[in-house]
């Protein structure tokens, strides 16, 4: 059930039964010579999409460009100022909250939104402390990526080469949904380096590739679709329990 599909009526005859939405977010950002800009983006969207299905939930827009400051030293990422997300995220819960949507499951592909998304809860929350009557109104974040079974079933598949951009787990993902995409081609090093960074030119000096200790190539399609019913499975049952939580 996609909210961009849906009529008005669909939407008000789907609130009389549920209040439950899922609001995918990711990114358009760099995700090393192999991998798609849209990555965060598109592995976010599948999973909400999958888990929508699953619990018969209303999917929002996927909400495609986020905060990666630091990649813009790469040909076409695009970046929000932490400030505009923030208002982004905002108006868009608060819009979800004005026709009764009140348990809103974030999916987020995108490392870089974390913090923001939590801050325009927040900011959300103290909104409608104003609004009379007050909706109860509950927000909860999953960073796909990080849900348990998907780091054991990533680490089981790819070891030390997760990294933590451009990896292994998200890049197989765009293969399974895109599988014309897929560059298996060898990289060098074969597992890029690791540190910390401040700043798009610093990021793009210690990182001239655009991986973060990843190794992509060893992400398959069929990789891709395991992770994706791992990520669907794990989400759907947390997000089965918070949409009914009283
Ligand atoms: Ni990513």
């Amino acid at each position: 059930m996609r909210l961009q599909l849906a009529t008005w009526p669909a939407v008000e005859a789907y609130l009389a039964r549920s209040r439950a939405v899922i609001l995918p977010i990711g990114s358009t950002e760099q995700h090393g010579p192999t991998g798609l800009s849209g990555t965060d983006a598109l592995c976010a969207e599948a999973i909400a999409w999958r888990v929508g299905e699953r619990l018969q939930t209303m999917v929002a827009p996927t909400l495609a460009v986020g905060m990666a400051q630091h990649h813009m030293r790469f040909a076409g990422s695009m970046t929000l100022r932490p400030s505009t997300l923030l208002a982004l995220v905002t108006d868009c819960l608060l819009s979800l909250a004005r026709h009764g949507f009140e348990r809103v499951a974030v999916i987020n592909g995108h490392g870089g939104n974390a913090a923001t998304v939590q801050a325009a809860f927040a900011e959300t929350q103290m909104a409608l402390d104003a609004w009379t009557p007050r909706p109860d109104q509950r927000l909860r974040l999953y960073n796909w990526w990080e849900m348990p079974r998907v780091v054991d079933l990533s680490h089981d598949l790819y070891g030390d080469a997760v990294g933590s951009h451009a990896t292994p787990p998200e890049v197989a993902v765009t293969w399974a949904l895109h599988p014309e995409a897929a560059d298996h081609r060898v990289l060098a090093p074969r597992v890029a380096p690791r540190d910390g960074f401040s700043g798009a030119d610093d990021f793009r000096r210690r990182f001239p590739d655009g991986r973060i200790g990843s190794d992509p190539s060893l992400a398959t399609a069929e990789h891709g679709e395991r992770l994706l019913a791992c990520a669907t499975a794990e989400i759907a049952s947390l997000a089965d329990n918070f949409f009914k939580a009283e």
